[in-house]
């Protein structure tokens, strides 16, 4: 997959870009609040249908303009070009919210439509916080890289999430002893079986990611240590290893159960896939716990290279690699090696305050850009 051009109207602080790219590795360099990340960003939101950065899509509308239009060409290997269009219009004067419309190929679609459309990985400063931060942090990052590539999953996960909402308005209310209990049966059926859809998936794409995940890590860092990942339930029976749809089915039904007076006790769901957690063990250790800030660094970066091979497997092709000044923070060999390795493997769009301290790939077909204020100007190498 490679992105082609991307052509910006009053999105963020571009007020008109149009960018022509090729294959290689795309280096855009500037000084700090020059629009660097609103570029990948950018990307991103054709891609995905969404930031990676805000929820308020009237942010990414110029402060001075209404509209906002973002328009990327990519070309796949297998399904030939492709043209994205994402329209963005303010909603209220100075609103924060906004009206999204989707075009592919010139036909309206829904966001959820999109997943699949433009494979990308993007790689993100923050995305230490997967490793460091609250089990919420790693749910989140399982559900955005899953609703990205299959529509099946980000529909039952909206249902799941509705079912849980609801549900604990209802255990409220049956403590309170405002909600008649009878109610409470319909929505666990419901809560057992979107949970195990989604529990289903989520423990297939844990287990296929561990499974690069030990190699990739030793990779990175040029060592034999080895990094695994397994995808943690701390309800129903602990010792289930069945990873099936049905398997989960009856965990969870048998969980809903067992918990009953506990839930009601508190008001709230406590069995299901919006109270699991990932554990990432180095070398045996939990990273989270007893990792380096060096070592966290580079288990972050091995997720998202392991999610690289596991989408080149899923569409048969290379997704488009977003790096958004995630080098600075390693050392001299390690930026070298990871540019390295990635260069070959796939169209590379990447960011930096300092193209000097890349050390970039000798042989790479490597293209530098100015960002500033907005600008985009091409750089001889
Ligand atoms: N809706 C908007 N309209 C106009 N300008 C905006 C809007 N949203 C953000 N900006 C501006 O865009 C600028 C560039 O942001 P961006 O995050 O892309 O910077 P960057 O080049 O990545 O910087 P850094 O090196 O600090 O990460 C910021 O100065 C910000 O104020
Ligand atoms: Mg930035």
């Amino acid at each position: 997959m490679e992105l082609r051009r991307l052509q910006l109207t009053h999105y963020r602080n571009y007020p008109a870009l149009d960018l022509a790219v090729g294959a290689g590795l795309h280096v855009f360099s500037g000084a700090n609040a020059q629009g660097k990340t609103n570029l990948l960003e950018a990307v991103y939101l054709t891609a995905v249908g969404k930031s990676p950065r805000t929820s308020q899509e009237g942010e990414l509308i110029a402060w001075d303009a209404e509209l906002a239009r973002v328009t990327a060409e990519y070309a796949s290997a297998r399904r030939g070009a492709i043209t994205v269009e994402v329209a963005l219009g303010r909603r209220g004067a100075g609103g924060t919210s906004a009206q999204k419309r989707i075009r592919v190929n010139d036909t309206a679609r829904g966001q959820a439509e999109l997943a699949g459309v433009a494979p990308v990985v993007l790689f993100l400063v923050d995305d230490l916080e997967i490793i460091r931060g609250e089990p919420a942090r790693r749910r989140a990052f399982l559900d955005t890289d899953l609703s990205a590539m299959s529509r099946t999953y980000g529909w039952a996960l909206r249902q799941y999430t509705r079912v849980v909402e609801q549900r604990n308005r209802l255990l409220k209310g049956m403590r309170d002893g405002e909600a008649d209990p009878a109610e409470l049966e319909p929505w666990n059926a419901q809560l057992v079986s979107f949970g195990a859809r989604v529990l289903e998936v989520r423990a297939r794409f844990v287990a296929d990611l561990n499974a690069v995940s030990g190699e990739t890590y030793a990779g990175l860092t040029a060592s034999a240590q080895a990094m695994t990942i397994t995808y943690r339930c701390d309800w129903g029976d602990p010792e289930a290893e069945e990873t099936t749809r049905d398997a989960f089915t009856a965990r969870l039904d048998a969980a809903v159960r067992e918990m009953a007076g506990e839930e009601l006790r508190r008001g709230s769901s406590l069995v299901g896939p919006h109270r699991d957690d990932l554990t990432i063990l180095v070398d045996g250790k939990d990273v989270r716990q007893f990792g380096s800030q060096g070592e966290q660094r580079t288990a972050a970066l091995a997720l998202r290279v392991s999610e690289f091979s596991l989408l080149q497997r899923l569409f048969a092709e290379p997704p488009i690699l977003l790096l958004d000044d995630i080098l600075s923070e390693l050392d001299r060999t390690r930026r070298a090696a990871l540019l390295a390795h990635l260069a070959p493997l796939a169209q590379v769009i990447l960011t930096t305050t300092d193209v000097d301290a890349l050390g970039l790939p000798p042989h790479t077909d490597v293209h530098l850009y100015h960002v500033a204020d907005g600008t985009v100007a091409p750089l001889t190498a």
